[in-house]
């Protein structure tokens, strides 16, 4: 299968994502985790994103599709977590897929309100290693500052930041909308209400994407 998960910043694309590959053998594909994975590495392409992520911008169009085209065919099946996030990423995930002889099987629209998305992204923290997402409020790890998954540090994100958010909220709405858009275009939406606990939500996608609340395909 070929999932493609939207929406905006805090919907909880990571959240779910995790879970769902998880329970189904896909293959979790974030190019949010991909580039702070360069960054931590200190690459050449870690070292020309930050200075977007930091201010909450896109990284160019170019870097992002050389970066994830060579995991779109994987034959476990992909779920694609922050990508596309502007039409000319979808029409190059088009032409990709195309290639591979894989067309998308689902685009889900995860919606929440935007009071909700702010709150979720200010008591965010994240694993610095593993990435694993914390909330510092309802779900905070184990030990202060320790990934429970990993023993990793555990940091609150530079882009969650208020003027950052506040310019990812700008950026969602400029560039990705116009996404959903073009995939509602040919019909291929899924749209869920993303609000409620994450095993209401898992709940809700897995059924959107016919696979049952296990996360397991029906068919
Ligand atoms: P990225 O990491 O993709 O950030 P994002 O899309 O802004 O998404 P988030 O990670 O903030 O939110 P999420 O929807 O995954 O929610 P999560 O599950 O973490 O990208 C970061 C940056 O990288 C971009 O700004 C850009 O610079 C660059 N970039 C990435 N992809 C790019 C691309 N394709 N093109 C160009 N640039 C790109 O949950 C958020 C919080 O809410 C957590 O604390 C979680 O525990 C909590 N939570 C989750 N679900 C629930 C729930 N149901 N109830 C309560 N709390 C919940």
């Amino acid at each position: 299968m070929r999932i493609v998960l939207l929406g905006p910043p805090g919907a909880g694309k990571g959240t779910q994502a995790r879970r769902l590959a998880e329970s189904t053998g896909m293959n979790h594909l974030s190019t949010g985790d991909m580039l702070r994975g360069e960054v931590a590495s200190g690459t050449e392409l870690g070292l020309l994103a930050k200075s977007y992520m930091d201010r909450g911008d896109l990284v160019p169009d170019s870097n992002i599709i050389s970066m994830i085209q060579i995991h779109i065919g994987d034959p476990a099946g992909v779920l694609l977590d922050g990508f596309p996030r502007t039409v000319v990423q979808a029409e190059a995930l088009d032409e990709a897929l195309k290639q591979a002889g894989t067309p998308i099987d689902k685009v889900v629209h995860m919606s929440v309100d935007t009071d909700e998305l702010i709150r979720r992204l200010s008591s965010r923290a994240l694993c610095t290693d593993c990435q694993t997402p914390y909330n510092l409020e309802s779900s905070p790890p184990a030990v202060p500052g320790k990934c429970d998954r990993c023993g990793g540090a555990v940091v609150v994100r530079d882009d969650d930041k208020p003027e950052a958010v506040s310019n990812r909220m700008n950026v969602y709405r400029q560039l990705t909308e116009p996404v959903l858009h073009y995939y509602r275009s040919r019909g291929d939406v899924v749209e869920i209400d993303a609000i409620g606990t994450p095993d209401e939500v898992f709940a809700k996608l897995s059924q959107s994407i016919g696979a049952g609340n296990s996360g397991r395909p029906s068919n």
